[in-house]
This record gives structure tokens, sequence and C-alpha cells, in this order.
């Protein structure tokens, strides 16, 4: 019998998430490169908003489906200790996912401007404009930025080390392929 695997959702979410979060990272890391006062920058700035609104609803939504469909055991070769090390990580994956795109989306709330949808559509902010307010939630979401981006670098070490030590069965699991249910 096949060992059990991710459901397609499951894997669809995973991949994509993961590739929206590499370049929404490069997005983010652009920013900064630019100088305050150019013009340009609101207009970055805006597209990196919304697209980590939409990057965040899409979290939600991963949230919602693991919430609801228990992932396949691990396979009983794994030491404990791996097992409990890959749950904490994934629930810390999981956590720092969903931080990230909300500090984002508060600290923009408590300045003037808002969020313009795409550079088209005004979103007025909910919160008052407080300087030490925004500085809190924009330092916060540089530093989850950081946090999300260890945790995923260790996640790719985990996976890796999973294929070199023989252990293929736990990559499969969240490869698209035959016999995952959906
Ligand atoms: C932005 C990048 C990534 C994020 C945020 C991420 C996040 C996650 C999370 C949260 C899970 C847990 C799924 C669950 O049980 O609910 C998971 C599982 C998994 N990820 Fe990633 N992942 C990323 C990139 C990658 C990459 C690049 C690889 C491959 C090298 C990978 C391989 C896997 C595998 C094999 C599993 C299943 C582990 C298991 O069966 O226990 N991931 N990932
Ligand atoms: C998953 C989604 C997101 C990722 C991966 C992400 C990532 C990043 C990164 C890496 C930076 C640079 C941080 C630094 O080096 O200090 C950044 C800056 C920023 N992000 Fe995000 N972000 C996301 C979602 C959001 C959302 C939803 C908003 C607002 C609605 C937002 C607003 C900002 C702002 C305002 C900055 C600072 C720009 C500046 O320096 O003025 N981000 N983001």
């Amino acid at each position: 019998m096949d060992a059990p695997r991710y459901t397609r959702v499951a894997m669809l979410l995973h991949w994509l998430i993961a590739l929206c979060l590499v370049g929404q990272f490069v997005l983010g890391w652009y920013l900064e490169s630019i100088p305050r006062g150019v013009p340009d920058r609101s207009y970055f700035v805006n597209i990196h908003k919304s697209t980590g609104m939409l990057i965040g609803l899409l979290i939600l939504a991963r949230i919602g489906w693991r919430l609801t469909h228990r992932p396949p055991a691990l396979p009983r070769s794994i030491p404990t200790w791996q097992q409990k090390a890959a749950s904490t990580t994934h629930f810390l994956l999981y956590f720092f996912m969903l931080m990230l795109p909300l500090t984002g989306y508060i600290a923009s709330n408590f300045s003037k401007w808002g969020v313009k949808f795409f550079n088209t559509i005004e979103m007025p902010p909910w919160g008052v404009e407080d300087k030490a307010i925004y500085a809190f939630f924009n330092q916060l979401h540089g530093l989850i930025s950081w946090i999300l981006l260890c945790l995923i670098i260790l996640h790719v070490l985990a996976a890796v080390s999973h294929l070199v030590s023989g252990h293929r069965e736990v990559i499969h699991r969240m490869l698209p392929g035959s016999s995952s249910g959906r």
C-alpha cells in the first residue's frame, strides 16, 4: 500500500503559498532599498500591501483547511524527537505566516495612507494616524519577516535531510502524484 499523503488541496496551498512568499519577501526587501520620498516608492509599497493581503487570505484558507483535515501520520521510522520537532516547526510556521501579513495590515491602518489596493481602490484606514503605533507594528512586521525566514530555512533543511538520510517518503507526502485524496 502507498504511504499516506497530504490531500491535493493541502499540497496546492503549500506550494502556492511558498511561491507567493518568496516573491513577497523579495518585494519587501526591494521596498527597503528605495529611498523614502521617491514617488515610485508608494507605488511599490501599495503593490506589496495588496499582494500581501491576498496572500494573507490564502494563508487563512490554508489554516482553515488544516484545522478541518488531519495531516497523514509520519512514518514510524522517523524518531519521536523529529516528529515533535516537525509539529512544533509547522505550528510556528503557521503562526508567523499569519502574523506577518496581519502586522503589516494593522500598521498600514495607523498611518494616514491606509492601503490603495493595486494602486486603484482606496481603502481608507480604520485606525487613527499614530506614528508610534505605526512604528511598533511596522518594526514587528520586519522582525517577524526574519523569524519566518529562519523557520523556512530550518524547514527546508529538514526536508533535504530526510532526502539524504533515505526518508524520501516524507518529501513524497507533499509532492503531487498519484494516490492522494482530495
Ligand atoms: C515559504 C516556504 C514554505 C513554507 C511557509 C512551508 C510551510 C509548511 C508547513 C506549515 C507545513 C506543515 C503542513 C501540515 O502538516 O500542516 C509544511 C510541510 C511540508 N513542507 Fe513546507 N513550506 C515551505 C517550503 C517548503 C519547501 C521548499 C520544501 C521542500 C524542500 C517543503 C517541504 C515540505 C514537506 C515535505 C512537508 C511535509 C512534512 C511532513 O510530512 O510532515 N516545504 N510546509
Ligand atoms: C505574507 C505577506 C508578507 C510578507 C512575506 C512581507 C514581507 C515584508 C518584508 C520582508 C519587508 C521588509 C522588512 C524589513 O527588512 O524591514 C516588508 C516591509 C513592509 N511590508 Fe510587508 N510583507 C507581507 C505582507 C504585508 C502586508 C499585508 C502589508 C500591509 C497591508 C505589508 C506592509 C509592509 C510595509 C508598509 C513595509 C515597510 C515598507 C517601508 O519600509 O516603508 N506587508 N514586508
